[in-house]
């Protein structure tokens, strides 16, 4: 079996790595235009940081897993094809700020028809909004080649930064696919690639239509989490209750649980607001206002939170920051990913900035050209949090990357202009101990 992948970004790579490490008898290849992504996935260095990615893509590279930029050689060849292309929101136009863009994915259904001549299984694999399947179907129709594809749905549940356990080890794969005999003939075909590793019971199979959905919904009610424990911590921080002690205390309910209450700066990534805005222009479509209105607000409290962190801080420093200097530590939306995409840190720089303050940026993966495209080239982006720290008024931590959990903030603290205040967006300091440095240290949450 030849599988064909199209899209060498954060879905596409690592989950076609996963399958040509189960599946050493499938060849998989990773096709993309943009030949320097290609070239990086070919290379020591590959294009994205994920934890365990590189060991995986060196051991079966070359062997059955392929990364090129002829895109219609692999196409023509492969009885599989995953589109694993980009679905950002819309810039312009009818549904601008909410709909999805789905030009690149009518891009990939016309060049999957122009070249193809055999039967094929056709897989959506990047999130889109429901009936995206038929826009592919008539691209196909158009071709006179409808009879030639079967199109499945087989949404990526995988999170950044966790990619390659994800991966390995899913609470579920969905396959959506229609219920003719040759829709479920092609269903069967891919539950039998998940099924090498992953056990039956754990691969669901619905029609297309409600596998689309699915993914939304699922990345709707996660951030519907963050945003709801991130509403609280204004809460508590008005009234004296600590968020982490009262998200520990509720996540003990075993109807509630534990996961996703980290309050926080606010959440990022390329998924969560694109998805909800995604939701919110489908129940618009079907004349749903109320239900669309629900889970806008989603969207607005975490713009609310960024909001209401920059202010505190503001106000922390005298109300002005102008030619302070302030250390930003992070700049990926999470940490274990190099992934900048809608991540806080962005907005809360720009913001700064307008505030005429000097950032000074640290981040363990992040490139520094990235850093300054996203703010501004007057940024000064830092090889360490020491040299990022060194003559700051003020140290904010916007992501939780492993390492800023134990810098030394007593030489930290010591390299700063006093009073020294640090800001932990992502409540993961103990800020009593800092408190003990004596920083004036300020956390999403606390009192
Ligand atoms: C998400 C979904 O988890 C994944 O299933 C889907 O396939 C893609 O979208 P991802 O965006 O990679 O994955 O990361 P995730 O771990 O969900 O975090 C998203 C954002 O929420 C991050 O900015 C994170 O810091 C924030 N977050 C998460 C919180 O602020 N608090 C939490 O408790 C959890
Ligand atoms: P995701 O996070 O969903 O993986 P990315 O933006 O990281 O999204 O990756 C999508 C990739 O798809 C990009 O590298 C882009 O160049 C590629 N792409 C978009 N359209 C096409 C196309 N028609 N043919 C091949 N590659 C494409």
């Amino acid at each position: 079996m030849k599988i064909c992948c199209i899209g060498a970004g954060y879905v596409g790579g690592p989950t076609m790595a996963m399958i040509a490490n189960k599946c050493h008898d499938i060849e998989v290849a990773v096709v993309d235009l943009n030949e320097e992504r290609i070239a990086a996935w070919n290379s020591p260095s590959l294009p994205i940081y994920e934890p365990g990615l590189q060991e995986i893509v060196e051991e079966r590279r070359g062997k059955n897993l392929f990364f090129s930029s002829e895109v219609k050689k692999y196409i023509k060849d492969a009885d599989v094809i995953f589109i694993s292309v980009g679905t950002p929101t819309k810039s312009y136009g009818i549904g601008a700020g909410q709909a999805a863009e789905l030009g690149y994915v009518e891009g990939c259904a016309r060049m999957i028809a122009e070249v193809c001549e055999g039967p094929k299984i056709v897989i959506e694999k990047s999130t889109v909004p429901v009936r995206t399947a038929e826009v592919i179907k008539s691209v196909f129709t158009g071709y006179d080649k409808g009879h030639l594809f079967e199109i499945l749905s087989n949404p990526e549940f995988l999170a950044e930064g966790t990619a390659i356990t994800d991966l390995d080890n899913p609470d579920r794969v969905l396959i959506g696919g229609d219920s003719t005999e040759t829709g479920k003939k092609a269903v069967q075909t891919v539950v039998d690639i998940y099924n090498r590793w992953v056990p039956r019971e754990n691969i669901i199979t619905t029609n297309v239509w409600s596998s689309e959905l699915s993914k939304l919904v699922a990345n709707a009610f996660l951030a519907q989490r963050v945003s709801s424990i991130n509403a609280i911590s204004a809460v508590c921080e008005a009234s004296g209750a600590d968020v982490d002690e009262v998200a520990n205390a509720i996540g003990k309910d075993s109807r509630i649980g534990p996961k996703f209450l980290k309050s926080s700066v606010g959440f990022g990534g390329s998924c969560f607001q694109k998805d909800i805005l995604n939701l919110v222009y489908l129940c618009e479509h079907f004349g749903l206002a109320d239900v669309a209105e629900y889970w806008h607000q989603v969207i607005k409290i975490n713009e609310y939170q960024r909001k209401r962190f920059t202010r505190k801080i503001i106000h922390s420093l005298y109300n002005t920051l102008k030619g302070k200097r302030i250390a930003v530590l992070g700049f990926a939306f999470k940490k274990d990913t190099n992934d900048t995409r809608e991540s806080a840190a962005i907005y809360i720089c720009r913001d700064f900035i307008e505030e005429g303050a000097d950032i000074a940026v640290y981040d363990p993966q992040v490139d520094a050209e990235e850093i300054k495209g996203l703010t501004s080239e007057k940024v000064e982006v830092c090889g360490s949090a020491a040299e990022a720290v060194a003559g700051a008024h003020a140290v904010l931590v916007l992501t939780e990357w492993d390492e800023f959990k134990t810098l030394d903030y007593t030489a930290l603290y010591e390299s700063m202009v006093k009073p020294a205040h640090i800001f932990d967006g992502r409540n993961i300091l103990d800020l009593a101990e800092l408190e003990k440095i004596g920083f004036n240290a300020f956390g999403i949450g606390k009192a």
